[in-house]
């Protein structure tokens, strides 16, 4: 008993250090106490998970039972062991869990029947049972399911990571599974960028702004909302339309920007302005659209010439820019067919897809397509307490949840004015082109 004190103190300072140590070095206590922990309860646990979450099969199995045999003539029951076939839960057979940065994974054996699909309808019940943040299920390869646990969200808080130096190439943010989230129009050349009013699609155009600002590239806005948006950024804008008549102009611009560096690629024999020699290279544009819908509205019907118009354009803009250099960004509450059969071809033709939380589940399918359902179900489950979240989606049909840098208009608005001198003016760039909006 007198020892009780001198145990109790052993035990809070032990209690103490463990705190500190996962507090100020976590990956190395994650890896030492945290990971094996949960490794073999991991384990322990995967029967009764499995069970749970139905991703066992019943198969038949011949075994040894005990039966009740006859009564002796003492009165005594003899038991007799009998070989009888019984069905019996098969779990699918599980590797030792390895640590990651932000959790824990683990390759599984398939059953008979069974797809990955299966693996990813279970996440989230999953999930619940192992009480982690998510799970995600991915296939390395035939017969084999990877479960990627997270413990905790990574995205509620992320640090700024260095630039890139890459041309046309910017890290708007961070991955759920902590590597950068970058984009890079030159493999991707088209973004949706969807979301609900505050849910960070406008973060994510002041973190291109700050990315693409030192780069040797023209940017060009679009912002039907009055230019509210992107005005702030016209010094290192090369042309900015903010009413309907400007959009037309622009636009027909850059129509017009296209054809003639077709025909310089044709001049050249190259298929795109890549392959041209650097010294008659045009330089690269940039398109970035606040509020898609604003360009497809129609506030009445003398309106509707200019949207068919608009609507040409873009898709144009959309189908050919990739290979002469012209790039888009697109913004947008609802990127629906609502707007017009427009809309569905531009949709088509942006590969890259960003869907930030949103209200209703259409626009998560008309933003991630019919992309794995689990990214919708993710999509919609990103909380308002975490703007700039979204859901990734880009050439390689992988998605990823993400979140971008925290990038305030005043930050971006400083990048545009600093790099001011190396917005190429409108004018040259459209020198040759019979007439311009700023012409
Ligand atoms: N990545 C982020 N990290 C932290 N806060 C963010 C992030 N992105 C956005 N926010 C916060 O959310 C607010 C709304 O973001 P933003 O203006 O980008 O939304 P939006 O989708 O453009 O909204 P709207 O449709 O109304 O224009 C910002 O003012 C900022 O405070
Ligand atoms: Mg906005």
């Amino acid at each position: 008993m007198r020892d009780a004190p001198v145990l109790l103190t052993v035990l809070a300072a032990v209690a103490a250090g463990l705190w500190a140590w996962r507090r100020w070095h976590h990956q190395s206590f994650w890896l030492v106490v945290g990971y094996p922990i949960i490794a073999l309860s991991v384990l322990a646990s995967w029967r009764r998970v499995a069970l749970g979450c139905g991703l066992t099969k019943k198969r038949q199995r011949f075994w040894f039972t005990t039966v009740p045999g006859m009564v002796a003539s003492t009165g005594v029951v003899r038991v007799k062991r009998r070989f009888q076939r019984i069905a019996v839960d098969t779990k699918p057979f599980m590797w030792l869990p390895l640590p990651t940065r932000h959790g824990w994974r683990v390759t599984l054996h398939t059953l008979e029947g069974q797809t990955p699909g299966d693996y990813a309808d279970a996440a989230e019940r999953l999930a619940h049972s192992w009480g982690v943040h998510a799970i995600r299920a991915s296939s390395p390869r035939p017969g084999r399911v990877v479960l990627m646990a997270t413990m905790r969200d990574p995205l509620v808080k992320v640090d700024q990571l260095p630039a890139p130096t890459d041309l046309l190439k910017v890290t708007v943010g961070r991955l759920e599974n902590g590597k950068p989230w970058t984009i890079d129009f030159r493999t991707v050349p088209h973004w949706l960028n969807a979301g609900a009013t505050q849910s960070g699609k406008s973060n994510l155009a002041n973190a291109l702004i700050v990315g693409l600002s030192p780069q040797p590239v023209a940017l060009v806005g679009f912002d039907l909302k009055g230019g509210v948006e992107f005005t702030p950024y016209s010094p290192r804008l090369s042309a900015l339309a903010t009413s309907r008549a400007e959009t037309v102009t622009l636009l027909d611009d850059l129509v017009g920007l296209m054809v003639d560096r077709m025909g310089l690629c044709r001049q050249g024999g190259a298929r795109n302005i890549w392959q041209l020699p650097p010294g008659i290279r045009p330089t690269p544009i940039v398109v970035l659209v606040d509020e898609l819908a604003e360009l497809y509205l129609m506030a009445d019907k003398s309106e509707k010439d200019e949207i068919a118009k608009t609507s040409t354009a873009l898709l144009r803009v959309a189908q050919l820019g990739r290979a002469f250099g012209i790039y888009l960004f697109c913004c947008g509450q609802r990127i629906g067919s609502d707007l017009g059969p427009g809309v569905t071809a531009l949709r088509a033709q942006c590969s890259g897809r960003i869907c930030h939380r949103v209200n209703d589940p259409e626009t998560a399918t008309m933003t991630l397509g019919d992309l794995d359902p689990a990214a919708l179900v993710s999509a919609r489950a990103i909380p308002a307490e975490t703007p700039g979240v979204a859901i990734v989606a880009g050439q390689d049909g992988q998605w990823y949840r993400a979140r971008s840098f925290y990038v305030t208009e005043q930050t971006a608005e400083h990048a545009a004015r600093t790099y001011a001198d190396l917005a190429p003016a409108w004018d040259e760039i459209t020198s040759h082109l019979p007439e311009s909006i700023n012409a």
